[in-house]
């Protein structure tokens, strides 16, 4: 690990309603060892979360965790990703100024020629502005739950509403990236 990476005690404390917008054809990437250091980031990665490259290698992803961000999605993101399968989700990131940017994230395992996990890779892309505004107000109420109930309460919310609309939760996101709304 670096020894000039950050920190989650180096994260803004100062959250702002400031909002970014990834462009159209930008894609976002990065790579963590598999306790979830980042190892790689690409341009477009630290100019969004605003911090100098150098200080990114070595440090924990959840640095750039948003406090709006329940801990369910970041549960079933490593869920998938620890046993083998892809995970889709949209994420809230916290960039150095205390601002956000949205992202629809494709994070999967890296594995060696016998199959065994070496790494993980996230690719993210601009989301519609109709899925920020679908999925905004899900994280909220998820959040809540957690407060109230942990995560059991968070993921019973979760599983209650795509029972209700009869959608499986890849293909909900997916349905949003399109430009569906709920
Ligand atoms: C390849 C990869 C990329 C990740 N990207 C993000 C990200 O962009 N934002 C984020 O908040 N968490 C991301 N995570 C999840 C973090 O590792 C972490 O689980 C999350 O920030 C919640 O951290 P906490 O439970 O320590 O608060 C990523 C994980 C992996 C393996």
């Amino acid at each position: 690990m670096a020894s000039n990476s950050l920190s989650k005690k180096d994260a803004p404390k100062n959250i702002s309603s400031n909002a970014k917008t990834l462009g159209d054809d930008d894609f976002i990437v990065s790579k963590t060892d598999t306790s979830g250091k980042i190892i790689y980031c690409n341009e477009i990665f630290t100019k969004m979360a605003g911090y100098p490259a150098a200080s990114l290698i070595g440090a924990n992803h959840n640095l750039i965790r948003h406090p709006d961000m329940p801990r369910i999605a970041f549960k079933l993101a490593w869920d998938l990703i620890k046993s083998k399968k892809e995970f889709f989700g949209f994420v809230k990131n916290l960039c150095a100024d205390g601002g956000h940017y949205w992202v629809l994230a494709y994070i999967t395992a890296d594995l060696d020629t016998s199959g065994n996990i070496i790494s993980y890779t996230s690719v993210r892309r601009k989301p519609p502005q109709s899925a920020i505004d679908t999925i905004a107000p899900i994280y909220k109420l998820l959040l809540e739950a957690e407060q109230r109930g942990g995560m059991d309460a968070s993921s019973k919310i979760l599983n209650d509403f795509l029972d209700e609309k009869k959608v499986g939760y890849d293909e909900f996101i997916i349905n949003l990236q399109k430009g569906a709304t709920v």
